[in-house]
């Protein structure tokens, strides 16, 4: 057994390291083109190409060479990287602006592993599998049908009612592992169990969520780490009130109280508050403080992925997410692809003045991971103070965004190829598709899988005035139709999307925010710049709900678009 918390070192400036200042000597130093480096060193493609468990990653196509990573591996070194790894792994209390450890990755340690995980005196390991057990049954007897709506009902639908990391990660995973959905065992219903998501406290959300539903089959999960989220709790009223008018109006007649509790459950690290909502604590999932909600969909947060693609599905998920902590707990620096992209990261953003990075993946299934990475990378490093209080001097987390491909091809990417900004992009793709269509004898992945391979190549080698000639143009057409290249991509590839893929993948880049926040000194697990907002959307209800004196007290712009909307807004 080992308890492990200890006292966090300051953070080093990055800037003021030796390996800074040489890569800031390299970069002034550094000659050639993506065309020049590939001809002049035939095995760059092998060299900066690494397997991470399932995942092939290609960095070749970036504005590296070999000594900017050797700089990059050696300023990780000087901010001590590996130590705070390590730190973070073994529930050091990181997480400094709220006294916390920081362990996601406990969340997905298999049973057994010797010594056990006790932090702050409390065996985690233990924690973890008595939720993720509990988590499994409740998820079997819904699919068993041994848990019914109070009519007596099999469960059809699961509506997960969460925001943020209990809504993004959950609709991300259910999205991307589709085609593991089923109906359940024992049922001969033809349709898999269906996830629904509520996230916005725009009332629209949960009317057109809810209004093609059927009360008698639907299970509501609330997500909240708190229980208190002003969208959360809203939302979860709302659909109580639906699903108790709805089931009165099918003639239905229950007990009330019978009803919530046969048709919600939550998932919480405030149980008193999930009992005063009404919901039995028995159906209720617990987790820790030491979760960040960005970081929780391994956690009972995903109890809707259990119950609606299976326990073992999400185990294999977790198991997925633990392969690839094995790797960036172990795997030699040089050879550790969350820091070896992390630390990419950093050379694009700090030396390469890069805004912004652009997350592509040629998988429509994962048509919402760009959307789950921007809360992970943006809540996470969006700072401009170190965790001691100072002020950071140097840019910080970049803006993530990305759409799948091949749409993306077709409204963004000609400012990827021609535009003036640097956009680092990560391509992602698979070899084997979920759904292997044909169009005649044209295998359409193929189709797909060339596309993500002629983009990535144009982006690294663009076209030159030469070729652009040779091909007839003349005059003022040929500067625009020629391409500079030298526009960096990594291209992530695995053989599925499986659910270990997709954990892999999750923790690749829960991992990568992690290096970028150390490499910054800053908590990459508190999200202070959220709590403004939330204080005075409260301070503002009396002002919309029209008292002239607290309309008076704003600054003038605010004060005018709260009048506009008063006197615009209809009602019946
Ligand atoms: O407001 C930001 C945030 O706190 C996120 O960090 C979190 O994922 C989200 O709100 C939802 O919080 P909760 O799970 O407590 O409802």
């Amino acid at each position: 057994m080992t308890d492990t918390a200890s006292a966090v070192p300051a953070p080093i400036d990055p800037t003021e390291t030796a390996a800074w200042r040489a890569l800031d000597q390299h970069q002034d130093a550094l000659t050639g083109s993506l065309r020049e480096w590939f001809e002049a060193d035939p095995q760059r493609a092998a060299t900066l190409t690494h397997e991470a468990g399932d995942l092939h990653v290609d960095l070749s196509k970036n504005l590296i060479t070999a000594e900017t990573v050797d700089l990059l591996l050696d300023l990780a070194r000087e901010v001590g990287l590996e130590e705070r790894r390590d730190a973070m792994l073994a529930g050091a209390h990181i997480n400094t602006s709220e006294d916390r450890a920081v362990l996601h990755t406990a969340l997905r340690r298999p049973a057994g592993i010797e010594p056990a995980l006790v932090v702050d005196g409390q065996d985690v390991d233990a924690d973890v599998h008595e939720v993720l057990g509990r988590v499994r049954a409740f998820a079997q007897s819904v699919r068993s049908g041994a848990w019914t709506g109070v009519t007596g009902k099999r469960i059809e639908t699961v509506v997960n009612i969460g925001i943020g990391g209990s809504d993004l990660g959950p609709v991300m995973v259910y999205e991307a592992l589709k085609p593991y959905a089923d109906a359940g065992s024992g049922s001969d219903a033809a349709a898999p169990l269906e996830a629904r998501f509520i996230s916005n406290i725009d009332p629209t959300d949960a009317y057109e969520t809810t209004k093609d539903l059927d009360p008698e089959t639907t299970l509501v999960i609330v997500a909240s780490k708190t229980f208190t989220t002003l969208e959360t709790i809203t939302n979860a009223r709302l659909v109580r009130t639906w699903l108790l008018d709805a089931l009165r109006a099918q003639g239905v007649e229950f007990d009330e109280a019978e009803a919530v509790a046969k048709h919600f459950v939550a998932v919480s690290t405030a149980l008193d508050k999930v009992a005063d909502f009404g919901i039995d604590p028995k159906n209720a999932f617990g987790f820790w403080n030491w979760v960040g909600g960005r970081y929780s969909v391994d956690s009972a947060i995903g109890t809707v992925l259990a119950v609606v693609l299976g326990p073992d599905v999400f185990e294999e998920l977790l198991a997925g997410f633990r392969t690839m902590d094995e790797h960036f707990a172990t795997a030699p620096l040089a050879e550790n692809v969350p820091v070896l992209m992390g630390m990419l990261n950093i050379w694009n953003v700090n030396f390469l003045e890069a805004e912004t990075h652009a997350v592509l993946p040629y998988s429509q299934y994962l048509h919402r991971f760009p959307a789950y990475l921007q809360q992970l990378t943006m809540e996470s490093n969006g700072k401009s103070v170190r965790w001691d209080g100072s002020l950071v001097s140097y840019d910080t987390g970049e803006v993530f965004w990305g759409e799948p491909g091949t749409n993306g091809q077709h409204a963004f990417y000609q400012l990827l190829h021609q535009g003036t900004r640097i956009i680092p992009a990560d391509f992602i793709a698979f070899a084997t598709p979920a759904r292997p269509l044909r169009d005649g004898e044209q295998d359409v992945h193929e189709l797909f899988l060339a596309n993500f391979f002629a983009q990535s190549k144009a982006l690294a080698f663009g076209k030159t005035r030469e070729e652009v000639e040779a091909e007839g143009t003349t005059g003022a057409l040929v500067p625009a139709r020629m391409f500079s290249g030298d526009r960096p991509s990594t291209s992530i590839m695995a053989p599925a999307l499986t659910p270990s893929v997709l954990g892999q993948l999750i923790a690749l880049y829960e991992h990568i925010t992690f290096v970028q926040g150390t490499v910054w000194g800053i908590n990459s697990f508190d999200q202070w710049g959220v709590e403004l907002g939330k204080q005075l959307a409260s301070a503002l209800a009396p002002a919309v709900a029209g008292d002239e004196a607290a309309i008076a007290a704003q600054d003038a712009s605010t004060a005018e678009l709260i009048r506009y909307y008063r006197a615009h807004r209809a009602r019946d």
